[in-house]
C-alpha cells in the first residue's frame, strides 16, 4: 500500500458499477478512504478499514448531498442501464444536479464524472461516424440511446450551470472486460481509436486524472494513445460526407 502525501476522501457513485468496482480498491491501494455510495451494498465486493459504505439511490436527491458531507472529492460512474430498450434516460441529470448542490453545501470542489465518447460536448465538430453511426444507428439499435442523452444533458448542465465547482468529464468508448492492455489511457482531443479500452485501464485512468488540475472544466475523449497518423473516424467521416455531396448533386442534376 502507498500512503499518498495527502490521503483524502473521495465518494465515488456507482461503486458497484464495472468501472466503479474497480476505481474503488486502486483508491484504497494508493493509500485514500473511500466513501460508496450504493443501492447494493451486498454486491460491493471488498471491505476494508477505509471503506465506508451508504445505501442509497442516486434518484434520492436529499441522501445524495447529505452523503458529500465530509469529502474532499466526488467520483461519479453511475450509468443507467445500458442496452435496455425501454430506458430513455432521466437518471444522471437530476442526480448531478443533486451532487452540484451537495457540493456547495458542503464545500467540495472537484467532481469528475464518467460519460462516454458518444456523448455530445458543444462546440465540438459534427461527426459523422458518431452522430449517424454509433449513436442513431448502434445506440438506437442496442439500446443505449437512454444512457447516451442523460451523459449529455449531464454535461450540459457541468458547462452551464457548475462554473464553482472543479469538474471534470471523461469520455471512454466501449469499455471491456478483459484483463489490462499494459497501456495507459490518455485524454484524446478526437475519437479514440481503436474505440475500445478495458475497465481496468479505465479505472486506473480515473484514479490518475482526478488530482490533475488540468483536466479541470474539459470533457476529453479518452483512449489509448493513437497509433497511426491516419485517424479511421475522421477519414470515414471524409469519405461519408463526400458520397452523400455527390449523391445530393447527383439527385440535383436528375430532378
Ligand atoms: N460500459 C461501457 O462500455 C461504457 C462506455 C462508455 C461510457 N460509459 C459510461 O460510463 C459510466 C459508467 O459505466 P459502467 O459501464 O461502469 O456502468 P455500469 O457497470 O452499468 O454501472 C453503473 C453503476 O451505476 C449505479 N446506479 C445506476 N442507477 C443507480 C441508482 N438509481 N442508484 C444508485 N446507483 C445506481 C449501478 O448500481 P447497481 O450496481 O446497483 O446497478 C452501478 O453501480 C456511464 O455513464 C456509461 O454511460 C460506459
Amino acid at each position: 500500500m502507498r500512503t499518498p502525501s495527502t490521503p483524502k476522501l473521495y465518494i465515488v457513485f456507482g461503486a458497484t458499477g464495472n468501472t466503479g468496482k474497480r476505481v474503488v480498491p486502486l483508491l484504497l491501494a494508493a493509500g485514500h478512504s473511500v466513501r460508496a455510495f450504493v443501492r447494493s451494498p451486498g454486491k460491493l465486493q471488498i471491505s476494508h478499514e477505509r471503506l465506508q459504505v451508504v445505501q442509497g439511490d442516486v434518484g434520492d436527491a436529499e441522501a445524495v448531498r447529505s452523503a458529500i458531507k465530509g469529502v474532499q472529492a466526488v467520483i461519479s460512474l453511475v450509468g443507467g442501464p445500458l442496452g435496455d430498450k425501454s430506458f430513455h434516460g432521466g437518471v444522471l441529470p437530476p442526480f448531478i444536479k443533486a451532487v452540484h448542490a451537495g457540493m456547495r453545501e458542503h464545500g467540495v470542489k472537484r467532481l469528475l464524472v464518467q460519460a462516454g465518447a458518444a456523448s455530445v460536448v458543444r462546440g465540438e465538430k459534427f461527426n459523422f461516424l458518431k452522430h449517424v453511426l454509433v449513436r442513431q444507428i448502434d445506440g438506437r439499435t442496442r439500446g443505449d440511446h437512454g444512457c447516451h442523452i442523460d451523459n449529455d444533458e449531464a454535461i450540459s448542465y457541468l458547462e452551464t450551470s457548475a462554473r464553482d465547482i472543479e469538474w471534470m468529464v471523461t469520455r471512454p468508448p466501449l469499455i471491456v472486460a478483459k484483463p489490462s492492455e499494459g497501456k495507459r489511457v490518455v485524454a484524446l482531443d478526437v475519437m479514440p481509436w481503436p474505440p475500445v479500452v478495458t475497465f481496468e485501464d479505465m479505472a486506473a485512468y480515473t484514479v490518475s486524472l482526478i488530482d490533475d488540475d488540468k483536466a479541470v472544466k474539459t470533457s476529453k475523449y479518452c483512449g489509448y494513445a493513437l497509433a497511426s497518423a491516419i485517424h479511421p473516424p475522421s477519414f470515414a467521416g471524409y469519405v461519408a460526407s463526400t458520397v452523400a455531396i455527390g449523391l445530393a448533386y447527383l439527385i440535383y442534376r436528375l430532378i
